[in-house]
């Protein structure tokens, strides 16, 4: 996945590409480069390879660039290795048409073959410098202008796109072009923003415009124009972006990561409050109604990553409260298979972003085999939140980190919020358990606080462990879906290679890999699980195994097992699991620090990915 940037009005561009690329670093960092189209001089292209500081230094200043439209791109790469050719902006070999480009040109290896016979030569790998050249060419052969170019080329090529385009002879005006890859447009007096995600232009604007598939935008200074792919003009709304600006800046942390972990109890109450009204579950603002509730028969939840890992927490607290067999797919899975799912399943899309590219492709395909389809997601007005057939929306807030904590943890909320509302709406569960349990899910804000008020006994533990090669995760019930998300955030943020397995699987052949001082963190928060638990700690410290215990206050008695526990607050053991992933999350967290490594930007991953 990348990140553009686009920009015309009255100011200097550079600065203000520069600034924005920088919120949207999250999306990838491999390379970065900027296009402006100059008062007098044509237009003037860099690019580096490496992070956007590469490109900064290149530039040095904004006084060597004059010009007030621009665009940029932070790179991910897919096709072409990161490399200075290959980053944006692509630009045909006079200049006539500057690209930059998020998503994939799947037949682009057949339109570089047409090309080349058309006599278009290549100085790239990238599938975006054919596309360039393929609008250029429809601009030169037909002559119509770029919004008849651009929907030639929409009709011409597969894969997804959003893509910013300046033409040498239109001068201070920037095309847009969108299919499945995200992009906004933004408006504040005489400027105009075009961007992937909205902490890039949140500084500037907070009116934006989002582009549809198959939308053409036309954006001058101060104002916009979106045509659809006939070439028809069309309508739209701007839509008003209630974030704030600070969301996207560190306020003192010294990552992202931890102050989104440390956002988490406002991003759970926010999360709780958006649909909890005079202590009640109202589902109405989502858009499915009580009589969608009464018909779902069955529940298919589909995610990637950390969405997954939460959907398999969920599968147990629905299955328990509401009596409806659940199941959890992975999207990449589920989008190839010919799911046979009864007819009345509700089909949950789990999305932080909105755009993965696979769970929107399962997302289509649930719609397309006429099943019931609702999304859990945090970013407003994103793809699968617009598909889906309703959507909650979870209240974490921009979420920068690639590595997800808030975003993750309000899933889980969304989750049990899903099954209690579930639960009442079928009748599974009588109104004082459920004000009980709602009570009780309004406490987990106060008692997250007190987990992260313990955290420096948690990096003193991880510091420890900074050098190891194998960490194993292993829990029975939701604390093993735990024991996924942990293991995901060792690996992903740390690069020490981590497994997570349900507990009473490590007989079954895993527990040969159990040596002498072998870290196996054990997650006990299930108290009728709690005592099989003990004994799989035993297991392990027969083998050499160093065990860390993490589970609730007053269950000391697993001091005589685990050489170092960590507690968190009581709670109802439906709940527990989104207190347990919270110093699963520091461990990871410190790990990566304590092993200088990026937490923010760890390599080869981007925040959303929005390619298959
Ligand atoms: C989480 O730490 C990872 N960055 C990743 O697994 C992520 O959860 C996954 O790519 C799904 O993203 P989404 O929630 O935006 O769809």
């Amino acid at each position: 996945m990348c990140g553009i940037v686009g920009y015309t009005g009255e100011k200097q561009a550079v600065s203000i590409l520069l600034e924005s690329l920088e919120k949207l670093e999250y999306r990838g960092y491999d390379s970065a480069g900027i296009a402006v189209l100059g008062e007098t001089e044509g237009t003037e292209v860099v690019k580096s390879k490496g992070r956007l500081s590469a490109l900064k230094q290149k530039i040095n200043g904004s006084e060597q660039i004059k010009g007030s439209c621009g665009i940029g791109h932070t790179r991910w790469a897919t096709h072409g290795i990161p490399s200075e050719e290959n980053a944006h902006p692509h630009f045909s070999n006079d200049k006539n048409v500057i690209a930059v480009h998020n998503g994939i040109i799947e037949n682009y290896s057949e339109l570089k073959e047409k090309l080349k016979k058309e006599g278009y030569t290549f100085y790239s790998q990238t599938d975006t410098e054919v596309a360039v050249k393929l609008i250029d060419y429809y601009l030169k052969k037909y002559g119509q202008g770029p919004v008849d170019a651009l929907s030639r080329m929409m009709l011409r090529v597969s894969g997804s796109y959003a893509m910013a385009i300046m033409l040498r002879d239109y001068p201070g005006e920037i095309f847009a072009v969108r299919k499945d890859s995200p992009m906004i447009i933004g408006m504040s007096g005489n400027e105009t923003y075009l961007a992937s995600d909205v902490p890039a232009i949140l500084n500037y604007t907070d009116c934006v415009y989002y582009v549809d598939n198959c939308e053409i935008a036309h954006l001058k200074k101060g104002s916009v124009e979106f045509y659809n792919i006939d070439r028809e003009i069309i309508g739209k709304k701007p839509t008003k972006i209630n974030w704030e600006c600070e969301s996207t800046d560190k306020k003192g942390y010294q990552h992202f990561m931890l102050k989104e972990i440390h956002e988490q109890p406002k991003a759970v109450r926010d999360t709780l409050n958006s649909v909890i009204r005079d202590g009640k579950i109202s589902f109405e603002g989502l858009g499915i109604s009580e009589s969608d509730i009464r018909k779902t028969e069955s529940i298919c939840i589909v995610g990637c990553g950390s969405a997954y890992h939460a959907g398999v927490a969920i599968q147990y607290i629905i299955e328990d409260l509401c009596a409806v067999p659940v199941r959890v797919e992975l999207a990449s899975e589920f989008r190839y298979r010919k799911p046979v799912l009864p007819e009345n399943t509700l089909v949950i899309v789990i999305s932080q972003s909105g755009e993965t590219a696979d769970s929107l492709a399962a997302l289509r395909l649930a719609s397309s085999l006429g099943y019931r389809t609702h999304a859990i997601v945090n970013v407003y007005g994103s793809t699968i939140a617009r598909e889906a057939d309703s959507v909650f929306y979870t209240s974490a807030g921009p979420e920068i980190a690639v590595a997800t904590t808030k975003a993750y943890l309000t899933q889980l909320i969304a989750g049990y919020l899903t099954a209690l509302g579930f639960a009442s709406v079928k009748g599974k569960i009588s109104e004082s358990k459920l004000e009980e349990l709602i009570m009780e899910l309004q406490s987990i804000p106060d008692k997250i606080v007190s987990i992260l008020s313990d955290k420096e006994r948690i990096q003193w533990f991880a510091s420890k462990y900074s050098n190891a090669s194998d960490v194993f995760f292993i829990g029975r019930g939701t604390d093993y879906a735990i024991s996924m998300e942990g293991s995901l955030k060792m690996k992903e943020i740390s690069y020490i290679h981590s497994e997570a397995y349900a507990a009473g699987e490590l007989k079954h052949g895993t527990i040969s890999l159990v040596e002498k001082g072998t870290l196996v963190v054990s997650v006990l928060t299930q108290p009728e699980l709690f005592d099989k638990m003990i004994s799989n700690m035993s297991e392990v410290k027969s083998r050499g195994g160093y065990v860390m215990g993490l589970t609730g206050k007053g269950n000391y008695e697993i001091e005589d097992t685990a050489d170092f526990t960590v507690y968190i607050p009581q709670t109802d053991p439906h709940f527990a699991a989104a207190l347990a992933a919270v110093p699963l999350q520091l461990m990871g967290y410190y790990i990566s620090v304590a092993k200088g490594i990026d937490v923010d930007k760890p390599r080869n991953l981007a925040k959303s990915v929005t390619v298959e």
